[in-house]
This record gives C-alpha cells, sequence and structure tokens, in this order.
C-alpha cells in the first residue's frame, strides 16, 4: 500500500515538472493569457502600435504572420517580453 502510494506521488510530481508554466513561455506561442492580460494587451496595442503608423488591423495578417511582425515592431515599440505576448494574444483573440 504505501509503495503504491509513493509510485503514484512520483508521477504526479513528474506530471507537474512537465507542465509547461505560462511565465517560461519564451518564444511567442498559442494565447496563453488571461482575459485579463488580453485586456491589458488591447491597452497596450492601442498606445504603442499607432504611433508610428496608422493602428494595424489585426485581421489584416494571419496569426502566423503576427508572429513574425510582432517580432519586429516589439522591439520598436519598446515592450517587455510580456507585453509581447499579451499584446500578440490580444491580436489573436480579435480575430477568432
Ligand atoms: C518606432 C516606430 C514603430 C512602432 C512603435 C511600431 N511600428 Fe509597426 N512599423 C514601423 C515601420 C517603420 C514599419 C514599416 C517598415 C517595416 O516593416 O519595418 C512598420 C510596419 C508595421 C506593419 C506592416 C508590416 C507588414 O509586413 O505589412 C505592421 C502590421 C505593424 N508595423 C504593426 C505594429 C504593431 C502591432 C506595433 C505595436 C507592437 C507597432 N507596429 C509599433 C514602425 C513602428
Amino acid at each position: 500500500m504505501k509503495k503504491i502510494s509513493a509510485a503514484a506521488l512520483l508521477i504526479c510530481l513528474l506530471m507537474a515538472s512537465c507542465t509547461p508554466k505560462a511565465s517560461t513561455a519564451g518564444p511567442i506561442g498559442p494565447a496563453v493569457s488571461t482575459a485579463e492580460q488580453i485586456a491589458q494587451g488591447k491597452t497596450i496595442f492601442e498606445n504603442a502600435c499607432g504611433r508610428c503608423h496608422k493602428l494595424p488591423d489585426p485581421t489584416a495578417h494571419t496569426s502566423v504572420q503576427w508572429v513574425g511582425i510582432m517580432n519586429s515592431m516589439a522591439p520598436k515599440a519598446k515592450l517587455t517580453d510580456e507585453q509581447h505576448q499579451w499584446v500578440y494574444d490580444y491580436i489573436v483573440s480579435v480575430k477568432k
């Protein structure tokens, strides 16, 4: 009995350590942001992305194109990695 619960605990630990964490998302992936972060992404987008050109239309590019666009525009807008993710997730959420 003891052996079984120890094994179960080990499996739980292994699974937990394999679960990707949102904070270590690294390169832009599928939407992982909460509704609150997406709302923040919208605010950042509206404030930061209309400075140099007209505010872009999220539906004008595919989500794959947006990965590349955000990779070149986030440094221009001086976004942090988190803000970059939130703005990207906002853009993708508009398209759905
Ligand atoms: C410092 C100025 C600056 C800021 C801030 C900026 N952009 Fe741009 N953006 C440009 C310039 C310059 C171009 C055109 C040249 C190029 O593609 O690099 C451009 C082009 C674009 C394009 C057209 C790309 C294409 O392939 O058709 C999109 C879409 C875009 N920006 C989105 C954004 C978004 C989203 C943000 C906010 C995260 C942003 N931009 C912030 C300067 C800026």
